[in-house]
Parts: C-alpha cells; sequence; structure tokens
C-alpha cells in the first residue's frame, strides 16, 4: 500500500475573514475539542463554520457562523460544505458521511484534514485495525470480527478469554464489555448492537490487553518551513485512566524508558505516515513491559490530550490548528499538567441548560483552570467540562486537578436559576 500523499503547498498566506481573502474552515462536529480548535483556528486569523447535528454545540458558539445538518447524510454533508465556501475541512468527530468526503476531496475543491482516506478508516474499527496490523504490521491485541451472535462465540473462543467486544462503529466506550467466559456472548452481543452508533451488526472482539498502562501519544504531521516537507513531531506521552471505556484524568509527561518510548513513536510514525495529511493526530498505545501495542488512532486531537492546555507551550489545538494550515509546530512541553473530567449528574431541563457550581472553589486550587464547554443539554455521565492544572511534578497536578474537578457540581437549573451568572 502506498502512503496518502501529503499535501504539498507552498508556504501558506492567510487572508481577513467576513472578506474575500477570507481563509475558510468547516468544521464538521462542534463539540468540546472543536471548540477549542476553533478558537486556536480564529486566533490565527480563519473565518470558520461550526457544523454540528444540534444547534448551540460548543464550538457553534464560538465560531464565525454555525450550521445545523444531518451530517450521516451524504447528499446534506456535501452540499453543506459546499454552502460555506471553505477549502479545507476538519472532521471533529467520526460519525460523519465519510464517502461524500472522499468524493469531495477527488474534486480537488476541498482539502480534508488531515485526508478524507483517515477519516474513512478510521470511523470504523475495521479500517483501522487491518490497516495497522494486517497491512502496516503493527503490534496489537488478537483480535476478530463478528457479525451475527454465533460468529461472536467462535470469534471468542478463538481469540481466547477474557476478551472485550466493541462495535465497529462506537466511542467512548459505548456498547463495548469484557466477557469472562462463554455465558457472556448473549448478552455483549445484545449490548452491542443496541449501542452502535450506526447498528451495523458487527463487532471487534479483542484480546483482553493486561497493560501497564495505557498512552496517548499525540503526534503531528506539519509542514516544514524550510524544506517544504512535511514531517513528523511527537508531545511527550500522555497517561490516562480510563472508566467503563472513558476517560476520568490524563496528565503528562508519562516516564517511559528509552526504547519504550523509541517503539512507541515508530508505531505513531507508521500509522500517521499511512493516514497522510497534515494535523495532529492521537495515537492509542498500550505499554506491557518492554512491547508497545497499536489500539486506535484519532486524526484530531483526544479528549485525553486536553491536558495539553495547561502543560505545553502550545495546546493539541493550537497545534491541530498550526498544522492544518501548512504552519510550523512547536511541541514543547511547559511544565507537568493533569486534567479531570467533570461530568452531569443528571438530566438537564429542556432549554435552561445546567449551572456550574463551584467554578470559583476550584479555581482557587494552585495551578488550576477549568473549561465549562456550555452544552445545551445534560445527560447523565455526560462530559460538560474539564479541570486541568500544572505542577512541579505529575502527581502534584493529577491531585490539583481531581481537586479542581471535585469542587465543581454540575446542576440542573430550573427558573429560579435564571441568570444566575449574572448576580
Ligand atoms: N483490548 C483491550 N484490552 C484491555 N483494555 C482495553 C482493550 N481495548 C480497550 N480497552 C480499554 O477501554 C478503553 C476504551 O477503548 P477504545 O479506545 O478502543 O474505545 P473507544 O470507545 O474508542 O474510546 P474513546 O472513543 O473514548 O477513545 C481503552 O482506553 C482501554 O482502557
Ligand atoms: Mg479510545
Amino acid at each position: 500500500m502506498s502512503p496518502s500523499p501529503s499535501p504539498t503547498a507552498s508556504a501558506p498566506v492567510l487572508g481577513t475573514p467576513g472578506t474575500t481573502s477570507a481563509t475558510k474552515v468547516v468544521l464538521l462536529g462542534s463539540g468540546e475539542l472543536g471548540k477549542e480548535v476553533t478558537i486556536a483556528l480564529t486566533r490565527l486569523g480563519a473565518e470558520v463554520t461550526a457544523m454540528d447535528r444540534y444547534a448551540g454545540a460548543p464550538a457553534q458558539q464560538v465560531a464565525h457562523h454555525a450550521l445545523t445538518v444531518d451530517m450521516s447524510d451524504p447528499a446534506a454533508l456535501t452540499a453543506a460544505i459546499e454552502s460555506t465556501g471553505a477549502r479545507i475541512v476538519v472532521p471533529e468527530i467520526e460519525a460523519l458521511a465519510t464517502d461524500a468526503l472522499v468524493a469531495l476531496e477527488e474534486t480537488g475543491r476541498v482539502r480534508v484534514v488531515p485526508t478524507a482516506r483517515a477519516a474513512q478508516l478510521t470511523m470504523d474499527r475495521e479500517g483501522i485495525r487491518r490497516l495497522a496490523a494486517e497491512e502496516l504490521g503493527l503490534p496489537t491485541s488478537p483480535y476478530t470480527f463478528a457479525s451475527s451472535g454465533e460468529e461472536l462465540a467462535a470469534g471468542a473462543a478463538r481469540v481466547g478469554y477474557p476478551c472485550i467486544v466493541k462495535p465497529v462503529m462506537s466511542s467512548s466506550g459505548h456498547g463495548q464489555s469484557v466477557l469472562r467466559g462463554p455465558d457472556d456472548v448473549a448478552a455483549a452481543w445484545r449490548l452491542a448492537a443496541a449501542e452502535g452508533r450506526v447498528d451495523r451488526g458487527r463487532v471487534i472482539v479483542e484480546g483482553f490487553v493486561d497493560f501497564d498502562s495505557e498512552i496517548t501519544l499525540l503526534t503531528v504531521r506539519s509542514r516544514d518551513p524550510h524544506t517544504g516537507q512535511t514531517v513528523t513531531s511527537f508531545c511527550e506521552p500522555v497517561g490516562h485512566r480510563q472508566v467503563d471505556g472513558d476517560y476520568v484524568e490524563s496528565w503528562q509527561p508519562h516516564p517511559l524508558p528509552h526504547e519504550v518510548l523509541q517503539r512507541a513513536q515508530q508505531v505513531a510514525a507508521a500509522v500517521t505516515g499511512a493516514l497522510g495529511g497534515w494535523g495532529l493526530f492521537g495515537v492509542e498505545l498500550f505499554v506491557c513491559g518492554s512491547d508497545v501495542l497499536f489500539s486506535e488512532v484519532s486524526p484530531r486531537p483526544h479528549d485525553t490530550g486536553m491536558v495539553t492546555m495547561a502543560s505545553q507551550r502550545l495546546s493539541e489545538f493550537e497545534l491541530h490548528a498550526r498544522a492544518l494550515l501548512g504552519l510550523p509546530v512547536d511541541t514543547t512541553l511547559r511544565s507537568p499538567g493533569a486534567s479531570a473530567v467533570v461530568k452531569s449528574p443528571g438530566e438537564s431541563e429542556p432549554g435552561a441548560g445546567v449551572i456550574y457550581q463551584g467554578v470559583a472553589e476550584a479555581l482557587a486550587v494552585p495551578g488550576s483552570d477549568v473549561r465549562l464547554f456550555g452544552k445545551p443539554e445534560a445527560h447523565p455521565g455526560r462530559r460538560m467540562g474539564v479541570a486541568v492544572a500544572a505542577a512541579d511534578d505529575v502527581e502534584t497536578a493529577r491531585s490539583r486537578a481531581r481537586e479542581a474537578a471535585a469542587r465543581i457540581t454540575v446542576a440542573r437549573a430550573d427558573s429560579a436559576d435564571r441568570g444566575a451568572a449574572a448576580r
């Protein structure tokens, strides 16, 4: 397989928003990560349209323009992108009509970040796993795919117990379960079918990896201003802890022996090189002794990388914005840092949003900062904010971020809270 082509444009020239010279970017998906990407892009003078399936999404609140579109509908997605006049298309979520992105990119009218093929392969666990393991020969957990309960039973027996079952189209742990033995197969199949994002009735079965740690290696492919060639840079590894397949805290740097770090960088360079283009990638890796296993990759900023807002000279969002515009990057760590998520315990009242209590107390934690995402609706377990903290060492940063996050309560707003923030 030949790697996807890299953009080879000459040094970029940036225009002025709202004029005919504007450098127009359209963001597909407008969550909390897209909100930070939008802020970073607008600081560099880009004109941003933020698209989502619902109105008032976080990035739409800070972008120049907002569009509400069913982005899984190929015709609707294509028409919406073309209506913006943007030449740069930045997928922020996986659940997109990626065939439409491939077709649009082929017209030469737009550049998809990092590439349309990267968006297509990574939205489907089968696509990216087969690329990494079978084409690139990277080490992964043992795996197989199944399209029925019977195939799952046979697949799990082949892979061995314990194993993990995940819908091929899903994220944030949705529809995943750990199987201890054959008795768990039927329930795992039902859960995957019910919670997969697009029910394709297909799952991956992965051997359970008893890892020592799991890391995200933020990897940037950007244009070298001296040579015009694409270069690959690595951030310090981000360590993280997941509960039920969803991230709860992360920290940077995560110490690794030199040869393990080298192996991790080799794996990340191989997979991001195959996906091609310019941008930041979150390469998820399991570290087991001196072995490094590839798990998955996001061709965009990664939720665990929110820590970089406290720890790096340029956050992962600023790195993505620079790289996708063809500008040079700097992955320097500024200080050890950590992040801890703030989740909603319950549902919000329609139209009322939520209120965040304890923010002043959170910001009284030394070295801390918070991001409140501004999502118009809350559901139990939905991520509504994040606390980040810097410190002289990672352990202190972790306890500061956890403490700051713990001091924030996401509460139901009702009519008594009208205008609460203004008082
Ligand atoms: N084969 C495995 N062995 C052990 N643990 C695993 C395995 N696969 C996944 N996990 C655990 O479950 C978490 C979520 O898995 P994965 O990243 O594949 O799913 P996801 O739904 O894409 O999550 P996200 O979108 O939040 O990254 C991993 O970060 C890891 O902690
Ligand atoms: Mg993951």
